[in-house]
């Protein structure tokens, strides 16, 4: 039988989880406080505790944090109704088992359980003891209540700490740097530096002796002696961004300094050992660069040790509401006004965009509708075209193909439906000539599949092979075709 130990203050949740966990399996003993439930534990002795964070008298991660004082591996699930990145980083860091977000459904809260009580039964394994830290008051600002975002949370606090080397991937504007800082400043190293490298922007002869330095004269131009990132940053942790832009002799450099904590400055022989925390991230799948022999496969799979994967903006709809009240509520403090209010149109327009950009692109949207706003509350006007009205603009032949499939009609109302499209979009921007701007379109496009044959291309366009080279003349089109 599994002992499970239950510590909320509130009755209601108590009563629902002596029905939840009615069941010869398991025994269930409630505490209505903090202090309640560490007096229970060495009398109980359960295999999981179930702990509400918000609770009157000692509250949750403080309860927590007594336990782990004497008990490292009991695990302990944490609940709370307010998703704040911040308690569930600190639960996580204190060793928390699992973090959940009231209100849950029972489905689901069984499952997690069950998943947990197993853990600790076939496990019994040693659930790494984390040195208590002071609990800061660092405003983090990462926003997000969706699983995948809870989730991204839970390793945070988890590399927070530990001295692992972490891999943040995602697309570009997900927020890898915001997590690499976290990590940081959650970290023990957080009172030492953090140096960000973009190993994009620097050109490739040049970054090898920014991160490890050069004596002098180790090349043309080398007049001095140099201390690179590495050095610099003994004993804190350096931010390596876009990873996958190195050559080889530098990535056979940071694999050594990975492995063994040394390396030599760019044209030296001595040996400089240091103790550097990596933190590297790409938007770009660094497995294909590994199976086209760009990247060397030991240096990925010695900073994958935990991969950090940051979702797109478009598949977390349910984030974008809270990050548009978070960047309001920012900019209200940057500027010293109080926040705008939203009204739900636009809500509705933002969750149905798909956010190309991901979320640097919604916090320059919102900043944007902020200046732009007339009154007190932002209205769609105040967004750009493109997310109100998604497609307008649109003119390339990939753009017109896409719009006509998403009309979801065929024939001669898939027609009509595109040619709505266009005089829309001719309202809009007058200098769109409607009738040759599609004849064009159609033109190439049946250039396109006929690689070119005018005969061929007449016939699908049902006009005479005059005609068209008359056309192909007029809309100066050949010389497209050819280039693409
Ligand atoms: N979850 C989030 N909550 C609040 N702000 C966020 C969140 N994610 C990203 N941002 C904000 O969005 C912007 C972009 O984030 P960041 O620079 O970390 O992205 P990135 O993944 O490093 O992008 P790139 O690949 O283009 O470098 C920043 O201003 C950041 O503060
Ligand atoms: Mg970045």
């Amino acid at each position: 039988m599994d002992k499970l130990l239950l510590i909320d203050d509130e009755a209601d949740v108590q009563y629902s989880f002596r029905r939840i966990f009615d069941s010869p399996e398991i025994e269930l003993t409630a505490a209505s406080s903090g202090e309640e439930g560490l007096k229970l534990i060495p009398k109980v002795k359960p295999d999981l505790v179930i702990m509400d964070v918000r609770m009157g008298g000692t509250n949750g991660l403080e309860t927590l944090r007594r336990i782990r004082e004497t008990n490292t591996k009991l695990p302990v699930i944490m609940m709370t109704a307010y998703g704040t990145t911040q308690m569930a980083i600190e639960a996580m860091k204190l060793g928390a088992y699992d973090y959940l977000l009231k209100p849950f459904d029972v489905p689901k809260l069984k499952q997690i359980i069950g998943a947990a009580l197993k853990a600790a039964r076939d496990m019994k394994q040693v659930v790494s003891y984390q040195p208590l830290l002071e609990s800061e008051d660092y405003d983090l600002g990462i926003v997000g209540r969706s699983e995948a975002m809870q989730n991204v949370f839970k390793l945070i606090g988890q590399l927070a700490g530990s001295d692992a080397t972490a891999l943040i991937t995602g697309e570009s504007g997900t927020g890898k740097e915001l997590v690499a800082r976290a990590i940081y400043h959650h970290s023990r190293r957080n009172g030492r530096s953090f140096l960000a490298i973009n190993c994009a922007a620097i050109p490739e002869n040049l970054l090898e002796s920014e991160l490890f330095g050069h004596e002098k004269g180790a090349f043309t131009g080398a007049n001095s002696q140099r201390i690179g990132k590495f050095e610099q940053c003994d004993q804190g942790t350096i931010f390596l961004d876009e990873i996958g832009d190195m050559t080889p002799a530098t990535q056979t450099k940071i694999l050594r300094v990975l492995q063994s904590g040394t390396f030599e400055r760019v044209g030296g022989n001595t040996a400089i050992q240091v103790d550097v925390r990596v933190i590297a991230a790409t938007n770009k799948p660094l497995e294909q660069a590994v199976a086209a022999r760009q990247f060397r496969e030991d240096l990925f799979y010695r900073l994958n040790v935990v991969r950090v994967q940051l979702p797109p903006l478009r598949e977390r709809p349910e984030d974008i509401r809270l990050l548009v009240n978070y960047f309001l509520k920012k900019l209200a403090r940057d500027h010293e006004h109080p926040p705008k209010s939203i009204s739900p149109g636009v809500i509705k327009a933002l969750e149905k965009y798909h956010w190309p950009g991901n979320v640097r692109e919604l916090e320059n949207i919102i900043q944007r509708a902020v200046v732009v706003a007339k009154g007190d509350v932002i209205l769609p006007g105040d967004l750009p075209p493109e997310i109100t009205n998604p497609g307008a603009g649109a003119t390339s032949s990939a753009q017109l193909a896409a719009a006509s499939l998403s009309a979801g009609e065929t024939g001669v109302t898939e027609i009509s439906a595109v040619t709505r499209l266009m005089f829309r979009w001719a309202r809009q921007d007058p200098r769109l000539k409607v009738l040759p701007a599609v004849e064009r379109e159609l033109i190439i496009q049946a250039l396109q599949e006929t690689k070119g044959n005018q005969v061929h291309a007449a016939k699908l366009l049902g006009i005479t092979r005059a005609t068209l080279r008359k056309r192909v003349d007029k809309f100066k089109i050949k010389r497209e075709l050819t280039i693409q």
